[in-house]
């Protein structure tokens, strides 16, 4: 492992590029290998059991490169199958989204009321509430699934002003707003995307996006175990999925906003 080893990110699909595009805004020399597991999202609407399995044979396809770091930007992966990953992977530092998005949201709130939106399996593990509880005792958790919303990002309905999904998020998150809420975890991989749309409804609501959160905590580390790449040279990008490599190419260049240099691989994970 080195300065040039990669950053291997892998999600469900195309909504781990949140994470790559925070970690490439905050470290551009880093090379990063993503794996989206395109054939099989949604993980959100799935048992914990099937998301394991899934999640091992991600971890085992970026497991065939250089590695310094992994990130799982998924936050359902991470909160399903997080423990068990790093105890198979001793060898390799394993970031998750979770614990940073929740130790910021438990230093952020000031009146100790946090609301935390995020996929049904995510919710039904508590993480986010067992992790911030870490950090602020006494700050009161509110979660709320919203499995409409990843479908609504998919297909590019997130907007500002889009009626169809300003009905769907006042229906989600008024409740959270009537307890008092003061910040509010986007926690899943897609809700970055929706930080405008969300900040026009309720603008009295700090956001916090997991994507932001987890990407300073892996610089952090890189930085503190002297692996980060430093030098002139941008980094590489190489993104590999398991089904529709042309649809995710599509997608990602609108959502990082720029073309990619190497093409989407499409690879058959080994089961
Ligand atoms: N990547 C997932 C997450 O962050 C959302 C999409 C899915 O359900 O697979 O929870």
């Amino acid at each position: 492992m080195s300065k040039d080893s990669c950053i291997g990110v892998f999600d469900s699909g195309i909504g781990g590029l949140t994470v790559v595009q925070s970690l490439v805004e905050s470290m551009p020399k880093e090379n990063i290998i993503y794996f989206g597991d395109t054939a099989h999202v949604p993980y959100g609407t799935r048992s914990k059991e099937q998301i394991l399995e899934y999640v091992q044979a991600d971890v085992a396809f970026l497991r065939q490169y250089d590695l310094k770091a992994m990130v799982i930007a998924c936050n359902t992966a991470d909160s399903v199958a997080r423990e068990t990953i790093m105890a198979q992977n001793p060898d390799l530092p394993i970031f998750g989204v979770v614990e940073p998005a929740s130790k910021l949201a438990a230093t952020t709130t000031r009146n100790q009321k946090i609301g935390v939106i995020a996929t049904n399996a995510t919710v039904k593990t508590k993480a986010y509430q067992t992790a911030i509880a870490k950090y602020n005792p006494d700050a009161e958790v509110y979660t709320k699934a919203c499995p409409l919303l990843v479908p609504l990002v998919e297909n590019g309905q997130y907007r500002v002003g889009n009626p169809a999904l300003n009905i769907i998020l006042v229906d989600y998150l008024k409740p959270l707003a009537e307890q008092g809420i003061d910040t509010l975890v986007l926690g899943c991989t897609h809700y970055p995307l929706l930080a405008d749309a969300i900040a026009s409804l309720f603008p009295e609501l700090t956001l916090i996006s997991s994507s932001g959160a987890a990407a300073a905590t892996v610089k952090r580390a890189l930085q503190d175990s002297g692996l980060e790449r430093t030098g002139t040279e941008e980094g590489t990008r190489q993104f590999f999925v398991s089904d529709a490599a042309e649809n995710f190419q599509e997608q990602a260049e609108i959502l990082l906003g720029e073309a990619l240099t190497d093409p989407v691989q499409q690879i058959t994970l080994t089961e």
